[in-house]
């Protein structure tokens, strides 16, 4: 294959992209957005691919979540704080399960660009081209507001280093003491509706508590009061991606400045497209979805493609396939990827499978179908002898009423209330927090199964 290039990805057939129309203002963009700089360190995303790779072999978990689309306008301190707090308990309450630590990964600080099922969009009549995320276009159902405007991606590229700063405070700066985060999960497990999650949260407290007896605490181990945590995003705006591009001059590779990881989406994994190809030349963990029309062939080219050089960590297959898709799906693609003898991480992504239209009108997910993606994907994983590596959810820290069900049960009729997202419906801070209890059930009882397997 000839010399990768980050500008090559221009070369090849390109989807789900804007067509600026005044090229010399997205010329200017690129211009500046190269001079500006790498938001993220190569040493950051070398050190992530090591985690990941740990998951890859069950000894570590990775928790990826964060709003479909980021927006400029609901860009704020608070909603940066309570996404990462949620992740925080989560990422507590799992690391209980799995007893391995927990990979955090927000889709945070950079995931603007949205993929969409069609190029317009039809209100009463009107058709307009449809909406791309804040970093392309405007939400507003205006024929301008639809114009995709590159100067949006110095806007996006401010949003995600203010954000980036943020997290790296809050990860350092005492926000993240184990103790602190764990008191905030058992106030949620006082409330009646949720107290049988309580036992779990005892249990962690016990741990704590006993700790804290033998001197290890927040102010003793760095451990306890810090915690790595990493960006990620769906690279799909590859004029943004390339001018963030950066070489590492300790490795003489190329690095996606843009964050940690970032993915590519199942509506641009096409294996001769332009997003393939940007994304086999940079050094970050790569991620791919892997949806209902991923045929085993493909995915084969793909990792070829994307993991030349068979690295653990460097590729994560996000599995998406539906409730109840999963046993027609998963098995082909666990076995194309034994059959390759090659490594890949398996994450769950129980989202993307399962979104409906309610009968008031909303995009939405029921709990239910989300829970039993999760479920399938481990059942399936232990059928095979394969490791479930880790989980990516469309989540939120605020109190939204877009996904239904959940303990204190979102209705239909509620979603009208706080319905917020840009793009596709969240799980809102009790219905993830309640998710991360019931994932640790199931990597308690993989955790049991194999022990048991291994004395027999
Ligand atoms: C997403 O993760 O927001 C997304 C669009 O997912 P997918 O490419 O799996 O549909
Ligand atoms: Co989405």
């Amino acid at each position: 294959m000839t010399e990768w290039q980050k500008s090559n990805w221009r070369n090849k057939p390109r989807v789900q992209m804007p067509d600026y129309t005044d090229a010399a203002a997205l010329a200017k963009v690129e211009a500046q957005l190269s001079q500006y700089p790498p938001l993220v360190f190569a040493g950051e995303a070398r050190r992530l691919k090591q985690h990941l790779g740990a998951a890859g072999r069950g000894e570590a978990f990775l928790l990826q979540g964060g709003d479909c689309a980021e927006s400029f306008e609901q860009f704020s301190a608070d909603a940066i704080r309570d996404t990462f707090k949620v992740m925080l308990q989560m990422a507590m309450v799992l690391t209980y399960g799995a007893k391995v630590p927990v990979v955090k990964v927000g889709r945070m600080a950079g995931q603007f660009a949205k993929p969409r099922s069609a190029p317009t969009e039809v209100i009463d009549g009107v058709e307009l081209p449809s909406y791309r995320g804040d970093i392309i276009n405007e939400l507003a159902f205006t024929p301008e507001s639809r114009i995709p405007n590159p100067g949006k991606m110095l806007q996006a590229y401010t949003q995600a280093a203010a954000t980036l700063n943020l997290l790296r405070a809050f990860s350092t700066g005492g926000f993240a003491d184990m103790s602190m985060v764990h008191s905030w999960t058992l106030g949620f497990t006082d409330e009646q509706d949720v107290q049988k999650y309580s036992e779990i949260a005892d249990r962690i407290q016990d741990t704590i508590d006993f700790m804290g007896a033998a001197g290890i605490t927040a102010d003793t181990t760095h451990e306890f009061s810090t915690v790595e945590f990493y960006t990620s995003h769906e690279s799909l705006l590859l004029e943004y991606e390339e001018a963030l591009t950066r070489l590492d001059s300790t490795s003489g590779n190329w690095l996606a400045g843009s964050g940690h990881m970032i993915w590519i989406g199942d509506r641009t994994r096409q294996p001769d497209g332009a997003h393939v190809e940007f994304c086999r030349g940079v050094l970050n963990p790569i991620g791919l979805k892997c949806g209902p029309t991923t045929t085993a062939d493909d995915l084969k080219v793909l990792m070829s493609r994307l993991n030349p050089e068979n690295e653990e960590g460097r590729l994560t297959l996000i599995a998406r396939f539906g409730a109840g898709n999963v046993g027609e799906h998963l098995p082909r693609l666990v076995k194309a990827v034994k059959e390759e003898g090659v490594n890949v991480t398996w994450v769950c992504d129980p989202m993307h499978g399962n979104t409906i239209k309610s009968a008031t009108g909303y995009k939405t997910r029921p709990f239910d179908s989300v829970l039993r993606e999760v479920r399938d994907f481990f059942g399936v994983h232990q059928a095979e002898g394969t490791i479930p590596g880790g989980v990516h959810f469309e989540m939120t820290g605020l109190d939204v009423t877009e996904c239904t069900g959940g303990v204190r049960a979102v209705t239909e009729e509620d979603l009208s209330d706080r319905y917020h997202t840009a793009c596709d419906p969240r799980l809102n801070a009790t219905q993830s927090l309640e998710l991360a209890f019931l994932v640790a059930e199931e990597l308690t009882n993989l955790r049991r199964d194999r022990s048991k397997r291994a004395v027999s």
